[in-house]
Formats: C-alpha cells, structure tokens, sequence
C-alpha cells in the first residue's frame, strides 16, 4: 500500500489533514516534524502540517534541515508554506494583522495543483506570519488580497506551499487540491479501503484489554455508544459494564431517555449511577472554565473508583473504557506540539496516568466524528442514536457561564463604530469565553450587537471584522430580543452554576431542541448548544442559542437559521420565567469554539 507522511507541527488540524487523504482513497500516517529524511525517503508524498508556533520563535517545532533536501513531493500548509520557504531561502514576515476566516483565492489554475479549478475560490486563513519573498526557483501561484504569497511552488521539485488550510471544510476546493496533490502531483494509487476499521478496531480492543474487563462510561452519545457497542462485539458482554453517570448537567428527561435506549439495544445491563449532589457541590463558586473541566473530569474519576468498590467487581482485573475520539484528544493537547485549547473530562490528570499505566481503552481515540458514525452504521445502530447531537461530557456545566462580581456593560467606542458602519450598535460584555485563534487557545470578552435585523450577510463580516481586528474579543453575538437595547441598563451579575440555573437552561436547551425538530431544521445544523449568560436588566438570565455546522467539529460554522423562525423561538424563550434577553451566536470557529466554555 502507497503511504503519504503527515508531518504534525502541533496545528489542530493535523490529523484532519491525515484524515483527508485517507477519504480520497490514500493511506496517510502522521509523524513527528523531526522525523529523519531517510525514514521519509519511503513515502510517496509529505505533507507539512499548520501549527500554533510562528517560525521566529526559538523553541518552535523544527524539521531536520535534511527534510528539504528530499526528492520527494512535498505540500506545507500555513506553518508548513513558512518553514518551507525559511529553509530554502525565501522570507517570512512576523504578522502585525492577523487573518483569520474567509478569502478570496485567486489562483494559476494552469499548474497540476490547482488543474481544473476555478480561478478564483474561497479558502479558509488562520495566521500570523507571512511569507514576503520566494525561495530561489518557487513562484507565486496564488494570492488574496491581505496575503501577496497564498500559494507557491517549485514545479521542478514538485514542492509546495499553501498559506490557506485545504484540509478545512470552509475552503472551498480544498479536498479538490489536495486530491491533485496526491495524485497529479505525487501520482499515488487510490489502494485504501477505510470499511476495513471495524475488524482492526476489534483487534485493538482484544490487544489493549488482554484478559481484562472493562468499566464503560456511557453519555448517550454517539461516540461512547459506538465506542461500547464495539468493545461488547469484541469481547463479549460479560467483559463489559457499562455506566451511565446522571451528574445533574444533563438534558431535561436525558437520563430516562437513555436509559430506555440501552434497554432497547440490548448489550446488557446499563448502570445508573446517580450523582448529582457530587457534581453541583464540586463545582460551586467555580468560574473558570479550564478549573470546571478538571472538577468534571476528577468527578467522573471518583465516580468510578466507587463502582469499582462494589462487590460484584472485587477479585477482577478491570481497566477503564472511554468513547474519546481524536478531536477531543488534539484540543486536550495531546499530540507532540499542539497546546490545550479545553481539558476534555476524559483526560484530566488521574485519566492520564491511568492511560500511562494502560488501563484506558479507547477504541475510538483515532477516529473522526463523521467516521464514528460510519462505524455505528456497520455496526446497525439506530438512525436516531447515530445522528443525535453531540453532547460534551461535562454537559450544561460548560453552558452555565458564571461571574466573579456584578460589573455594567461597556461601550467600546472603535467596535461600536464598525457596527454602525454595517447598520447595528455594539457593546462588549465584561464576560470571558474560550476561542481557538490560529490554533492558539484565546479566552476572551464576548460583544454584543443589536439594533438592527438578523441579516447574515451583514453580520456574518461584521462578526469576523471584529474579532479579526479586536484582540480583546472572540466571540459575537447579536441580540435576537429584547428589541431595544440601552446598554446602561445592562450589566452582567455575580452568578455561580446553582441548581435553579441549571434548570432554567435545561427548559430553555428543551425549547430550543423541540423548535430545530418541529421546524425540520434539528439535521440542517450539526449541534446547537444552549447556553445561560448572567446579564441582565432586572436580576434575569440571558440565554444564547449557537447553532453551527460542521463536519468533525474541529472547525465550524455559524448556521444561518430563518430570520422569521428565530424571531419566534427567541419569544417563547423570552417567556420563560427569568429570561431577559436572547442571544445568537455568530463566531465561526474558529475564532471561537463551538462550546463557550
Ligand atoms: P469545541 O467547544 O472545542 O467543541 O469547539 C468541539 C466539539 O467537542 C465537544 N466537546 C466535548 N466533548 N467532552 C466531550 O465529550 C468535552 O469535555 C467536550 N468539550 C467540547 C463539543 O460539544 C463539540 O461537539
């Protein structure tokens, strides 16, 4: 089998790049950026990835000069175009702007990169730096307007670089350029099959377990249900138990819902486990988000060494089993040089020394979302589970955003007048949430428009202006109701996770998923968390709806839901008793995540 190297620089989109390749029929394995030439000299074509690192830096991720000496295809994306061109003599520029989001690409599409593409396209930006000069014997071969250097190439040694990131979804022709790379370019054979996983992930699972037992953790999810479903096909469900922890930061009625699901599917006996009361206490008066995330995860932890006291486990040998996938992983910081954007509960400390003493099993830590339920249709799950949200495992604990102190909302003078400039008004909220921007995590204040439609072709640039040109904020939102804003009146209040705010989130999270189902509009997005914002005009709540699309997760999409229909939703919500004002979301990720926390 032909294999193409994906060299990791540490970006978050390293193994989305692997992922890619291996969809287009070619088996890509990911290496270390320092791997030595003479390993390389066997792949058929190098990708180098993005990274979070700027190549001035001194301790960034560096390849061995000998790399770019190879006679070997080669294709550098974002950090990847800029080493290429530091090592062979052109010029990087260290970025005073930023760019992130969407640009215009217009492109040679004469040459086999870009043969049988548009001349123009829409590609997806996430960098600092720049290359200003090109490399002896490379010529330009694409621009934007903010970036004179998009794409280059040496079409004699067949070596390439692209600023942009075609491994996204949001670059239009991405999978298309990246298909010539591997097949006008490094002339590979389509000879990779992925059907063929379930059968190696079997033998994973008997590798990984030996004669143990597994404790599963399951959420109702796709990927721990998947993740179960296989473990209990592989060893047989006498080897595995699974539990399902009610941590009282569930959906409303989620807990019975599953139950019944499991019943229905029939692997065995499913324990509940009720913990509600350990969950809440752990986390009061607990704001920041990265600390909420280590309690959840060592709460999962205690939960399970308790199980494990109970009698029926005394005397045998059991080791952990967990529905992690490789999102969760790459945003933990989990591959060689990419930095923690959120701890996943799944991989808090005591998880990790767990997972160094191999007692973790994670049957699906390589895989994508999109692959999982390709797994889970071979596996002849029901539609209704393989398609059902995701749902993170610290569940509306991460949507419950809290406040240190009381404090009025601030009129940032510059942000307000780029709104106006589009027709609304702006404000910026004295409240954090997490962003990923240029694969960095940012953590950062939340604006606000309002005053004028929800009309997205308006907001959607005027969203991404803001965040492009304004460090201090990540996130925006526009205000779906109430109709008239005077942000004096506005602040936003101290407020810890408390019972009572779980619950107006989860009646709030309930309307909102009854209107995506009723108005047939639950599959057009691929998630919508709900998510409760201690502002308000009169002791109230705020609650922010953040539909997105996306493929895997690890980038996404604002969705654009019907203007009229929104206008509805947010007066039912608004009718909630507490509710003040309503929220929607529309920040890409990046610059934001998916989750505000
Ligand atoms: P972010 O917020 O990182 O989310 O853009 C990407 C996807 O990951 C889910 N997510 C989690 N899933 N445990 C999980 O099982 C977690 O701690 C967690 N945090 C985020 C999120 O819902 C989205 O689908």
């Amino acid at each position: 089998m032909e294999k193409v190297a994906v060299l990791d620089s540490g970006g978050q989109y390293c193994h989305l790049i692997a992922r890619k390749v291996r969809e287009l029929g070619v088996y890509a394995e990911i290496l270390p950026l320092g791997t030595t030439a003479k390993k390389l000299a066997k792949y058929k074509g190098i990708i180098i990835s993005g990274g979070p690192a700027s190549v001035f830096d001194k301790t960034s991720p560096r390849p061995k000069p000998s790399l770019f000496q190879l006679d070997r295809p080669m294709l550098g994306i974002c950090y990847g175009h800029q080493l290429m061109a530091r090592h062979l003599e052109g010029e990087v520029e260290k970025g005073n702007g930023n760019e992130y989001g969407r640009a215009d690409l217009r492109v040679r599409h004469e040459i086999p990169l870009f043969a049988e593409l548009p001349l123009r396209q829409r590609v997806w930006m996430s960098h600092g730096d720049h290359v200003i000069k090109l490399p002896p014997g490379f010529e330009t071969l694409g621009d934007t307007r903010q970036c004179t250097v998009a794409a280059m190439g040496n079409l004699k040694r067949n070596y390439f670089g692209l600023q942009f990131h075609p491994e996204v979804v949001h670059t239009a022709y991405g999978a298309e350029i990246l298909r010539n790379f591997l097949f006008n370019v490094c002339r590979c054979r389509m000879d990779w099959h992925p059907e063929d996983s379930v059968v190696k992930v079997f033998e994973k699972i008997r590798k990984v377990t030996k004669d143990r037992r597994v404790l599963f953790f399951l959420s109702g999810g796709v990927d721990s249900t998947v993740a179960y479903a296989l473990t209990v096909k592989a060893l047989g469900a006498d080897r595995v138990h699974g539990v399902y922890v009610d941590t009282g930061f569930m959906r409303l009625d989620e807990t019975r819902e599953i139950q019944g699901a499991f019943d229905h599917l029939g692997y065995g006996r499913v324990e509940v486990v009720a913990a509600r009361g350990q969950f809440l206490s752990g986390l009061r008066d607990v704001i920041d988000p990265e600390k909420k995330r280590q309690i959840i995860g060592q709460a999962f932890v205690d939960v399970q060494d308790h199980v494990l006291e109970q009698d029926e486990f005394a005397g045998s040998d059991w080791i952990l089993g967990q529905g992690t996938i490789y999102p969760d992983r790459i945003e933990s910081g989990a591959s060689l040089n990419s930095v923690v954007i959120k701890t996943h509960h799944n991989r808090v400390p005591s998880i990790t020394k767990l997972i160094e003493e191999g007692r973790v099993l994670e049957p699906l830590a390589d895989f994508y979302k999109d692959e999982v339920r390709t797994l889970g249709r071979v596996l002849g799950l029901p539609q209704e589970l393989i398609w059902r949200h995701p749902f993170p495992g610290p569940g509306l604990a991460i949507r419950c955003l809290c406040a240190k102190k009381n404090e009025k909302v601030v009129t940032d003078s510059a942000i307000d007048s780029l709104a106006k400039e589009s027709g609304y008004r702006a404000f910026l909220l004295p409240l954090r949430s997490v962003g990923v921007q240029g694969d960095s995590r940012s953590y950062a204040q939340l604006t606000v428009l309002h005053g004028g439609p929800l009309d997205f072709r308006s907001l959607l640039p005027l969203a991404t202006a803001i965040t492009n040109r304004h460090q201090q904020t990540n996130r925006v939102v526009v205000a779906l109701g109430p109709k008239r804003w005077r942000p004096g009146e506005w602040k936003v209040h101290k407020a810890t996770i408390t019972r009572k705010r779980i619950t107006i989130l989860q009646e709030a999270d309930r309307i909102v998923t009854e209107f995506l189902r009723s108005n047939g509009l639950y599959h057009r997005v691929w998630q919508c968390p709900v998510v409760i914002v201690p502002l308000s005009r009169n002791g109230g709540e705020t609650i922010a709806v953040r539909p997105v699309t996306s493929v895997d997760g690890m980038t996404a999409e604002t969705a654009q839901l019907p203007a009229g229909k929104m206008g509805e939703l947010a007066r039912e919500l608004m009718a909630l008793s507490g509710v003040e004002a309503v929220l929607y979301d529309l920040s890409h990720k990046p610059p934001s995540t998916i989750e505000w926390e």
